[in-house]
């Protein structure tokens, strides 16, 4: 009988790829997956280190799965309760001691282990009780994840493919660099035959993931040299089938001219660029270790607005941060104002164990903390709702990827990564058809579908 596996994933997009892999590296296992917990014989939480809410989420949720475990009784090897991701790389074996029930712990750069991971948890336990599973991998082992990753079955119109690991920047708040690890690219062939895999599967839009993912600089298809993203977008934009180019997350310093030239001349790269700047005080920036200025930033942009004059820009920022002044935080709500953000997420600075800034004396206090975030959050809200409004009366193209939340709607991403609601038959999921916005609202866009499409695609 099949066995069912469950996972929830947290975190960023690069969990989200991962958890598709661990879900990929299973099934010939006989693992399927479930979106029951009670039920689940494997249950994953994969997890997220960034903030000190992501872990303290996961330690209710496992409390959780420690219920359903307890009854499945009668079952004949009771569920394997493991931690994965950026919180298991961080805290390791520390895990089991504040969670003494939960199995196995792996981190984000060992789960191509997974199937020896549970031969040897279920071959030392009790098989009644399952005492004396404990397995535990955090070591960022030589060989690749991605060597032994089999190619996916799972079918999707907008697809992730993770191109670039790891960060070497070492900003003074983030965990990334001790859970992911060092920087590493994939090599460019290891990309193509992925993402021409995942065209052959239905897929017309690829998100190119890393956490630095402009850093990437992988062995070049003839095998000499090295090719950086711009060049990656040119070679994928040759693959027919494919209709969308985006990746995630870019580093101001890594913004070559190669790159910005990318997004003049691939017309399959989107006019979307999401660019943290974090803080508008160069002082701020140079405490977090950004290597760049806000003066460096807005050069980028200005160079990207010239090469493609619609591009809508995204960013992330912390406010916060140990020592930040109210002067400075206004300095954040002066580049929103020059930028003009088509998006953006915003969070409070959280102190993070093990970081430089986690130790800084001038903490900021959580009340003057939420009371920036509430002015910061405000501010980029309403330029959203005006990029969104501007949609208005125009036609866009629109990827269609869910059904909505209305009976008969379906929902998808424009060009600019708005989400798109629109009344349309089910059969034209995972199709690009034009869409005239009507309403625009602070978070999406609605329209109606151009009935030329309708009949061009029946
Ligand atoms: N690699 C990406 C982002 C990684 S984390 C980059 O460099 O831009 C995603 C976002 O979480 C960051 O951009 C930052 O805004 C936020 N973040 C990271 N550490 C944080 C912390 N300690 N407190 C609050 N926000 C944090
Ligand atoms: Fe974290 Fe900075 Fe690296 Fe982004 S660039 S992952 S914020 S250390
Ligand atoms: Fe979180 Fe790890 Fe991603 S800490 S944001 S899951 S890289």
């Amino acid at each position: 009988m099949a066995k069912k596996l469950y996972i929830k994933t947290y975190g960023c997009q690069m969990n989200v790829y991962d958890s598709e892999r661990m879900a990929d590296i299973l099934s010939p296992l006989g693992y399927e997956l479930t979106s029951s917990p009670e039920e689940a014989d494997l249950a994953i939480l994969n997890t997220c280190h960034i903030r000190e809410k992501a872990e303290q989420k996961m330690y209710s949720d496992l409390g959780r799965l420690k219920d359903h475990r307890k009854n499945q009784d009668g079952k004949k090897e009771p569920m394997i309760i493991a931690v994965g991701g950026c919180v298991a790389q961080a805290e390791g074996a520390e895990i089991m001691r504040q969670a003494p029930f939960v199995d196995m712990v792996f981190g984000p750069q060992t789960y191509h282990r997974l199937p020896e991971m549970i031969a040897r948890a279920t071959r030392a336990a009790d098989k009644k009780t399952g005492k004396g599973r404990g397995v535990v991998e955090t070591d960022f082992p030589m060989e690749s994840k991605f060597d032994a990753l089999p190619q996916t079955e799972i079918s999707r119109a907008a697809a992730f493919l993770t191109v670039q690991e790891g960060c070497d920047k070492f900003c003074s708040y983030c965990v990334v660099p001790y859970t992911r690890g060092a920087e590493f690219s994939r090599p460019v062939r290891e990309i193509l035959e992925e993402a021409r895999h995942l065209v052959q599967l239905g897929t017309k839009e690829i998100t190119l993931l890393g956490q630095n993912v402009n850093a990437y600089h992988g062995e070049a298809l003839n095998g000499s040299g090295e090719w950086g993203l711009g060049r990656l977008a040119r070679e994928l934009g040759e693959i027919q089938g494919l209709e969308r180019i985006r990746y995630i997350t870019s580093h101001p310093s890594d913004m070559t001219e190669e790159l910005i030239e990318a997004h003049r001349d691939v017309p399959q790269l989107m006019p979307y660029l999401h660019l943290p700047i974090q803080a508008g005080s160069n002082r701020v920036l140079e405490a977090m270790n950004r290597k760049h200025t806000r003066e460096s930033y807005l050069a980028i942009m200005e160079r990207l607005r010239e090469a493609r004059p619609d591009i809508a820009l995204a960013s992330d920022f912390i406010v916060g941060f140990p020592g930040e002044t109210d002067a400075e935080f206004r300095e954040t709500l002066d580049i929103v104002e020059k930028v003009r953000y088509a998006q953006a997420y915003s969070f409070k600075y959280s102190i993070r164990p093990g970081t430089p800034a986690g130790v800084m004396e001038n903490q900021v206090p959580e009340a003057v903390k939420a009371e920036r975030l509430q002015e910061l959050q405000a501010l980029l809200n309403q330029h959203q709702h005006e990029f969104n409004t501007q949609t208005i009366n125009k036609t866009v193209r629109v990827l269609l990827e869910r059904k909505g939340r209305l009976e008969g709607q379906l929902m998808g991403r424009s060009p600019y990564m708005q989400s798109v609601a629109v009344f349309a038959p089910e059969r034209l999921l995972g199709q690009i058809v034009d869409v005239e916005i009507k309403e625009a609202h602070p978070n999406s866009i609605a329209g109606t579908i151009l009935t030329t499409e309708i009949a061009s695609a029946a």
